[in-house]
Order: structure tokens, then sequence, then C-alpha cells
């Protein structure tokens, strides 16, 4: 397996596995359509490396110019993370959502079945479980009614993938269910990229101790937890790029066409858990205050990752305080810029 394609691979966790395929002797083809991040991620990912990446600005609903790039290229496997993935933005833009993720979709499993690509990771996400009844949460729980069109999108690209699967038994799939990925690279030169305002827990964090946003709102201090503010299982990007290249390899031994893992660190931290570290590690208060639940917030979930850490042989390395740590020094090194 030579030449992999990431889609989305100027993105977060996109930029972060071209790095850590680059530093395996994978070559790379990005395809970006640079709509949630810029060109210059490709840079750094090539300062990290030292290699270099063959980046291509395309939008995957393009047919014509997707089966243009296929028909002149030799791709062995494809790793796919473009996608939209605000879920306030999907509840407002249902119809982009499905156009943006599933038409993408779509496009590469047509090329993937014209140009004999047989290989395939695609990003899911635990939001496919709701919230469970009991945890940690196993691969093995029902997937519950999507709460947003962009978990819609997660859902429905799983069962798009299964299905091709079924009626193409060379083809091998992976969909890897990520829970909340954050953190960034010890170099500081590549992290997470919030357009605008953030809607994530974590850049939120970074902006209000940088001073870029006054406060932080701890959305619900009543639930029914330890401390009552929600708790998520928090993964570091770095962990999560590897995963990718875990199923990768995992891809040419596989028996079954397809398969799904969680991939989280397996513990469950709370909002005010978050908080403290990021005051551990960066030696600051933060300005927060707890303030009324978020529509749409579950309460608790955290993976189980037996299924990972035996199939794929992967476990997560960083801790809450290393992603912390690292999100901090993105942060501080952005701001420099
Ligand atoms: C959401 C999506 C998930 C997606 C992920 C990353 C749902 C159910 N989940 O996860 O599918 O993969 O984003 O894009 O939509 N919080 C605050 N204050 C803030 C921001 C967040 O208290 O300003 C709290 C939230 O209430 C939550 C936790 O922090 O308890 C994490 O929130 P967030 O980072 O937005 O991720 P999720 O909602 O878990």
């Amino acid at each position: 397996m030579k030449n992999v394609l990431v889609t989305g691979g100027l993105g977060f966790i996109g930029s972060h596995t071209c790095v850590e395929l680059l530093e395996l002797g994978f070559e790379l083809t990005v395809i970006d359509n640079l709509s949630n991040t810029r060109e210059e991620v490709k840079n750094q990912i090539e300062e990290i490396s030292g290699k270099s990446v063959n980046f291509i600005n395309l939008d995957l609903t393009d047919y014509k110019r997707l089966e243009s790039f296929f028909s002149t290229n030799k791709i062995d496997a494809i790793v796919h993370f473009a996608a939209s993935k605000a879920v306030g933005e999907s509840v407002e833009k249902p119809l982009l959502y499905y156009e943006n993720n599933l038409v993408s979709l779509l496009n590469l499993l047509k090329m993937c079945k014209e140009y004999d690509v047989n290989r395939f990771v695609f990003s899911s996400s635990c939001t496919v479980y709701g919230q469970p009844d009991t945890l940690p949460v196993t691969e093995a729980f029902p997937k519950q009614e999507a709460e947003s069109p962009y978990g819609n999108t997660k859902q429905i690209g799983e069962e798009i993938i299964e299905d091709f699967c079924k009626s193409n038994l060379s083809f091998k799939a992976i969909s890897l269910r990520y829970f909340n990925p954050t953190g960034a690279h010890e170099s500081a030169l590549i992290g997470e990229l919030p357009l605008g305002i953030p809607s994530n827990l974590v850049p939120f964090i970074t902006q209000t101790a940088a001073g870029i946003r006054e406060q932080l709102s701890v959305f619900g201090g009543d639930y029914n937890t330890a401390d009552g503010t929600c708790i998520r299982d928090y993964i570091h990007v770095v962990d999560l790029a590897k995963a990718h290249i875990a199923a990768l390899e995992y891809s040419h031994k596989m028996e079954e066409s397809y398969d799904f893992f969680n991939i989280g660190t397996g513990k469950g931290h709370s909002v005010l858990d978050v908080i403290k570290s990021f005051e551990k590690v960066s030696g600051l208060s933060l300005n927060y205050q707890i303030v009324d639940r978020r529509p749409g917030d579950i309460e608790k979930i955290y993976a189980d990752t037996t299924k990972v850490s035996k199939v794929l042989d992967w476990k997560a390395q960083y801790d809450l305080d290393d992603m912390m740590r690292t999100a901090w020094e993105w942060q501080k090194k952005l701001m420099q810029r």
C-alpha cells in the first residue's frame, strides 16, 4: 500500500494523520476544498515531516474533477475525513450537510469501484450512540436516532459503506467512531483552527485563556454526574491519527469486509475536570461560569476500548493533561503569527 489519498487532509484530524503517514513512509495525496482550513497547513505538515505532500484543491462533490483525478492517479487506499462538522450549522442547513457529506462519500465510493481502490477508512463519531443506557459504550450498542443532520450523515455514511462492502467483497472498509478529539501536535505547528466562535469546549477554553473570548460558559451544572457537569471521552488528536494507521494496516488482514471501532481513551472526564487540567498545565486561572444546559447535549459518554485494543492493537498514549498542554502550546503559537 503506497499511495494513500487523504481527503480533508489539511483539516484538524487529517493534518495530524498526514504527518503520521509520512513518518511511516507512505506517499500521500491530499484533497481538500479549504472550506474549513488554510492552504498553509500543507507547509506545516511538510515542515514537521520533512517530506512533500501532493495537494489538490478539489471539492469531492465535483464528480467530473474527481473522476479526472482518479483517472490519472493510482490510489491504493483512502482515508476519508472531508466533511462538514458543525452540529448547530447542520440543523440550520440540513441540505448542505447531506450534500457535502453524503454526495462526497458516494462519489468516492463510485471511484473506488471504477478505479479498483479496495481500502477505505471513514471518520465516524460516537454521536451514533446517542445517550447509551450503560457505560462504557461498546461497538455492539445499537445506534440511536441521530440528534442532528450532522450526526445523521455519519450514521447514513456508515450504512452506505457497509452496503457497498456487501456487494464488493474485495473492498475492505473501517469506520472509526471518534469520541472527543482535542490537543495538538507536539511541534505546535498544526492544531485545531476553528473559524469564528468555537463551539467545541477545548478551543473555547484556550481562546478564553488567550483573551480572545471573555468568559467560558459551562453548559449545565445540574447533570447526574459527580460534579454536575457533562462527561466525555477526550482523545488526543495524535493518538487518533495513529488509529488510522492501525486501521489501514488491519485492512490488509481483516476477513470480514467491514468493521468499526471506538476511538477514545476509555476514560470519562467532566467539563470541570477539563478546566482543572487546563489550569494546572497552563498555570492560569480560567474565567468561567456555569450556565444553562445546551440543548441536545448528552449527559455522559465514554468508550469501551476492548475491541480496538484487541483487534487493531491500538491504545491511546496521551492523557488529559497532555491534551491541554499541547492545545495551549498551539494556541500560544497561533497568537505569535
Ligand atoms: C460534538 C458532537 C460530536 C462531534 C464533536 C466534535 C454532538 C452530540 N456531538 O461533541 O458528534 O464529533 O462535537 O466536533 O453533537 N461545553 C461547554 N462550554 C462550551 C462548549 C462545550 O460547557 O463552550 C461542554 C458541552 O456541554 C459538552 C462538552 O463541553 O459537555 C464537550 O462539548 P463539545 O466540545 O462541543 O463536544 P460534544 O458536544 O461532546
